[in-house]
């Protein structure tokens, strides 16, 4: 009986490590946005550069109006803009992304 139960716990850890992650989670996403991206980029702002701002107009002319093209700019950076590759796990990396556009379709209001 324990044998079966140990090769069932295995089976379950070992499904729940193969498991993709979940849709991204925006919630989570504004966590992580409140701990590293708020300095630069409060009320999806630039303080940085001011053109370069995370709203839709902004996002959309720089190409960055996407997971994908976001998730690549948190990851590597973009100088003035640190990367975070060593900082946020790429699910964090894809929640604040998710989370950036989903601020950006509600014009961060
Ligand atoms: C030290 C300040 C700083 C921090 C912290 C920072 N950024 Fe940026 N961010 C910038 C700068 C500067 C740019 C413009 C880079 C460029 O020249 O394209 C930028 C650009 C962006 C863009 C593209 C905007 C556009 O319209 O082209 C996105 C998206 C973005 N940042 C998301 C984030 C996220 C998400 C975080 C947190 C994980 C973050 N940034 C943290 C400074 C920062």
């Amino acid at each position: 009986m324990k044998t079966i139960l140990t090769i069932i716990g295995t089976a379950v850890v070992g499904l729940s490590i193969y498991t993709p992650a979940l849709a991204a989670d925006a919630a989570a996403g504004k966590k992580i946005f409140m701990n590293s991206c708020v300095g630069c980029h409060n009320k999806g702002l630039n303080v940085i550069a001011p053109t370069k701002t995370l709203k839709k107009s902004d996002l959309e002319k720089n190409g960055m109006y996407s997971v994908k093209a976001i998730i690549n700019q948190v990851t590597n950076g973009k100088s003035p803009m640190p990367a975070f590759a060593s900082q946020l796990s790429s699910s964090d990396i894809e929640n604040v992304a998710e989370f950036v556009l989903q601020q950006a379709n509600a014009d961060w209001k």
